[in-house]
């Protein structure tokens, strides 16, 4: 985290609602440093998906601002798509591709870069994420692990300024959700901005900079995992009580 430099992401008093007189997100506000990991949590219903495809620019804020590496980008939807990386919540609703290989690309096709440099990013992606021998499988086939692996493949080969994931650990089994800690552990060692949407909180909380708590669209809390850690409970959000917090999570350094 350098603080000379612009953050990631700005919000500003962000609202939403699909009626304008039943707002579901409000007046949300919270930065994001560069090279940052933030873990975004709050009860089911508590508008963390919502909010994230506010910040994708999927959906249109009612009122607020975003800025993104220091550009107003509130009125740029399209800009924000390209910049930063979304892995929905449902792995299935990504997959595009009849192969693995051609998921991954299909993203990159759009963006008319030399072959050579497709091929160099899905080796990349495909090294980093352990799909090398499924590259030619069909996606629909994968297990639930690979296919999120894929999700992740498909947004990280794009090269978005800002990684957002949602609820990553969702129907995995214990070595899936290993594979997808060490993944996003790597990342964030490799330096990228990282936004993940979990309310599994004891699989993650040791290794995350700063926590946001969502509740009824509103943020309830914000600040360091150790400032927030107390007020969990209180916002429907479940972590053991009496754990050291670097003992809370399941990758043990
Ligand atoms: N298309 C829609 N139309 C109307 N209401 C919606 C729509 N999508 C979501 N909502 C409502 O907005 C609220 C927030 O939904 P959201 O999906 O953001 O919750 P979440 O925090 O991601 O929950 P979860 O932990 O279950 O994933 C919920 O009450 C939901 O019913
Ligand atoms: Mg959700």
């Amino acid at each position: 985290m350098k603080s000379n430099e612009n953050p990631m992401l700005r919000l500003e008093n962000l609202s939403f609602g699909f009626e304008k007189t039943k707002p579901i997100l409000s007046d949300i506000s919270f930065t994001i440093e560069k090279g940052s990991f933030t873990l975004i949590t709050g009860p089911n219903g508590s508008g963390k998906s919502l909010l994230l495809k506010c910040i994708k620019g999927l959906l249109k804020p009612t009122s607020g601002t975003i800025t993104l590496d220091g550009s107003d980008v509130t009125r740029h939807g399209k800009r924000r798509l390209a910049s930063i990386g979304l892995v929905f919540q449902d792995a299935d609703t990504q997959i595009v591709g009849q192969t693995v290989e051609r998921d991954i690309l299909f993203g990159l096709e759009n963006l008319e870069l030399p072959i050579a440099v497709q091929q160099g990013r899905l080796d990349a992606v495909v090294h980093l994420l352990d799909l090398t021998k499924q590259l030619k499988q069909r996606p629909r086939t994968l297990s639930g692990g690979e296919k999120r692996r894929l999700s992740i493949a498909g947004v990280l080969v794009m090269q978005p300024k800002l990684l957002i994931m949602d609820e990553p650990f969702a129907n995995l089994d214990y070595p899936s959700v290993l594979q997808v800690l060490k993944t996003l552990l790597q990342l964030k060692s490799e330096g990228h901005t990282i936004i993940l949407v979990s309310h599994e909180v004891e699989k993650i909380l040791a290794y995350t900079d700063s926590v946001i708590i969502l509740s009824e669209g509103k943020v309830a809390a914000q600040g360091s995992p150790s400032s927030v850690r107390p007020l969990f409970q209180d916002h429907g959000v479940y972590v053991p009580l009496e754990v050291p917090l670097e003992e809370l999570t399941w990758l043990k350094p």
